[in-house]
Formats: structure tokens, sequence, C-alpha cells
């Protein structure tokens, strides 16, 4: 039998000519001798043919049924899309039910805030691949993307659908084993909402109140850059935060880095170490690294700060295709150089959180 990564490499090539017509599938599973598999946005017309499709290139590889769930192109995130007043509205700002709240001193939850002293240094990419790293490792794991303005996580995980909400508490989605609440959820087609400072404290608050959230074992944070109000907010919210803090290995970077170090010690957030991102390039002629960057930041900013060089995290795109069930534009699979750099790194958090 084939293994599922096959399984959807086969499928990805017969639903080629389909996705032309933005019919796409996910949730591929293999099982003994059936592959199962969800496909979206067929038309009736095109259910038969999607069918014989992935029969005539599964049953060569000794597939005995091929178990297809036609579903209509996402209407629930149609309908959320359109309405994101309503969905914050019904639920944001009602009723808090703060005995299940994150921030309730018996929770048991490690809160962990990525932060970086300045933009585009990576601080998205390693809060997403660090929680599914997390996550791969048994722990249960959410991100709340706290950067208001620049979210970004729904999209470098590849979600699509919207949050539902239960009993006035909104449930978070579940991507990779991770739960995920971000700004982006509740706003229409990328629009940039514009609030004043109250607002989006406000905001904050209720993503950690009015979301169901469940046992959890790790919150991480992925903070907007700098050491503006938002991050500051999240400090006085969090008190017993930990932290990462994200640079490239240029000197500047991390001379600025270490500003955000320093407003995590002035609020008494334990800082746990620093990774250095976009540590060097691996040469595809000559195998090489090269430090296209400059080196020795990330060092230097942890011996600056007093702590751990956590990770190098090199240069990369993950390998990732936008036909396959699970695409996610920046999440680095297990199996990747830098997949396996990532759970080392959920390694070392561990350890060093337990
Ligand atoms: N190791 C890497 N190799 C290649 N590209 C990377 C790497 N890390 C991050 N990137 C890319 O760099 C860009 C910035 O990364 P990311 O959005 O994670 O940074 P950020 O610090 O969260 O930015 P912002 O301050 O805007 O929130 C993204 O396009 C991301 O895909
Ligand atoms: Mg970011």
């Amino acid at each position: 039998m084939l293994s599922r990564e096959q399984a959807i490499e086969v499928i990805t090539e017969a639903m080629a000519p389909f996705q032309a017509e933005d019919v796409i599938f996910r949730d591929v599973m293999v099982r003994n001798e059936t592959v199962s598999l969800t496909v979206i946005g067929a038309t009736a017309m095109q259910e038969e043919k999607v069918k014989e499709a992935l029969i005539a290139v599964l049953v060569p590889f000794g597939v005995e049924t091929v178990h297809c769930r036609f579903r209509v192109a996402a209407p629930e995130a149609d309908e959320a899309g359109g309405q994101p007043g309503k969905v914050a509205g019904t639920a944001i700002g009602h009723g808090s039910n703060l005995s299940s709240s994150l921030l309730d001193p018996d929770n048991n939850v490690t809160f962990i805030a990525i932060a970086s002293g300045k933009g585009g240094v990576g601080k998205s990419t390693v809060t997403v691949n660090l929680a599914v790293a997390l996550a791969r490792a048994g722990k249960r794991v959410g991100i709340i993307d706290a950067d208001i303005y620049g979210f970004s996580v729904p999209d470098m995980m590849g979600i699509e659908e919207r949050p539902e909400v239960i009993n006035d508490k909104i449930i978070p989605i579940n991507r990779f084993g991770v739960k995920v609440i971000s700004m982006g959820f509740f706003v229409e087609d990328n629009n940039p909402i514009v609030w004043r400072g109250p607002m989006l404290g406000k905001m904050l608050r209720n993503f950690f109140q009015e979301i169901e959230w469940g046992e959890m074992d790790y919150i991480l944070l992925d903070l907007p850059p700098g050491t503006g109000d938002i991050a500051l907010d999240i400090h006085q919210m969090i008190p017993h935060s930990k932290e990462i803090i994200v640079t490239t290995p240029h000197a500047t970077a991390a001379f600025v880095a270490a500003r955000a170090g320093a407003m995590a010690i002035k609020t008494e957030h334990e800082i746990i170490g620093v990774v250095e991102n976009m540590s060097y390039y691996v040469s595809t002629s000559t195998g090489e690294k090269e430090y296209v960057f400059g080196r020795g930041g990330g060092a230097r900013l942890a011996e600056t700060l007093n702590s751990e060089l956590l990770a190098q995290i090199p240069l990369g795109q993950p390998e990732n295709h936008p036909m396959e069930a699970d695409f996610s534009p920046s999440v680095y699979k297990s199996e990747s150089a830098i997949g396996q750099l990532y759970d080392e790194l959920a390694e070392s958090v561990i350890s060093n959180c337990e």
C-alpha cells in the first residue's frame, strides 16, 4: 500500500484538471486498503468524474476503496467572512465566563510570548513552527496571534475556515493539532481595522477570556514587532509569561532585539532564550553554509540577555504544494531539515518549562 504522502502526490496529479475549476481536496487518510478524502467545490456533474479519476490513479497502488466526501465550497467561511461583525458581536464582549479564562491564576498553562526588536525577522514563522512542533511532541498547544493589525498566522498555516461560536464562546480553529485564534478571523476581505488603544486591549483580553480553549499546556503569543503598546499590554496582562526573542544574525538586528529583551526583564518575564532566524543559507551548489545576513547576532544577544541561544534556523522555504490537502505556506514538515530543527527547539522549550 502507499503512504499518505504518496497518496497525496497521486491525488494531487489526478485533481489538477479539477483544481483549475476551483475544486480542491483535503483531509487525505490512508487506512489499510482504503483512501479517504474530502473534495470541496465539485458540482454534481463533476463528482462522478472526480471519483473516476481518483479510482483510476489509486487502484494501481492496491487501493480497494476510495471514500470521497463531497462538500460545497465552505459556506460557513463565506457567511462569517461576509458578516464579521456578527461573529465578533455575538461572541466577543458578551457575558465572559471567567472560570475558564486562561488568565485564571489556577490555570496551569505556560505562556510563551515570541518577541523581537524589529519586524520581519520571523516571529510569526517561529511561533507557528514551534507550536506545530510542540503539538507533534504531544503537547496541547494554542496560538494567540496578538498582532492585531498585522495578523498573519491564519495565512501562514493555511487556515481558510472561520471559528464557530457555541454558547457565546468562540471555538479556536484546530490546525495540525494547534488551536489558533487571530484577529484575521474577524476581519472582512483583509480590510484593515482601525482601533484605538483601549479597544485593542479589550480585544486581546477577549482572546484569553471568551475563547473556549479547554485544557492547554502551552499558549504561544505571536507579538507585533517592537516594544509598542500592544507588546506592553501583553506583558502586563500575563505577568508570568515566558519569552523567546527572535533575531537575525545581523549585529544591528541583535542590538535592536536587546530592547525587546530589556522590556521582558523589566516586566519580569522570564526569557527562555533566543532563536536566531535566517542564520545561514546552505548553498545548493557547494553544500556550504553561507552567512548572508552576517554572523553571531543570536549568540551575542543571548549573552547580553544572560540567556541561551536555543536554535539557529537557516534560510529555506517549506516544501509545500498549494494542491496538498494540508497546504500551509509557512509550516516546515517534520521530516524536513528545518522541521527537525523546530522539533529540537520544542524539546529545549519543554525541558526548560517542565
Ligand atoms: N528561515 C526562513 N527562511 C526563509 N524565509 C523566512 C524564514 N523565516 C521567515 N521567513 C520569511 O520572512 C518573512 C517574514 O517572516 P515573519 O512574517 O515570520 O516575520 P515577523 O517577524 O513575524 O514579521 P512581522 O514583524 O511583520 O510580524 C516571511 O515572508 C517569511 O516567510
Ligand atoms: Mg509577524
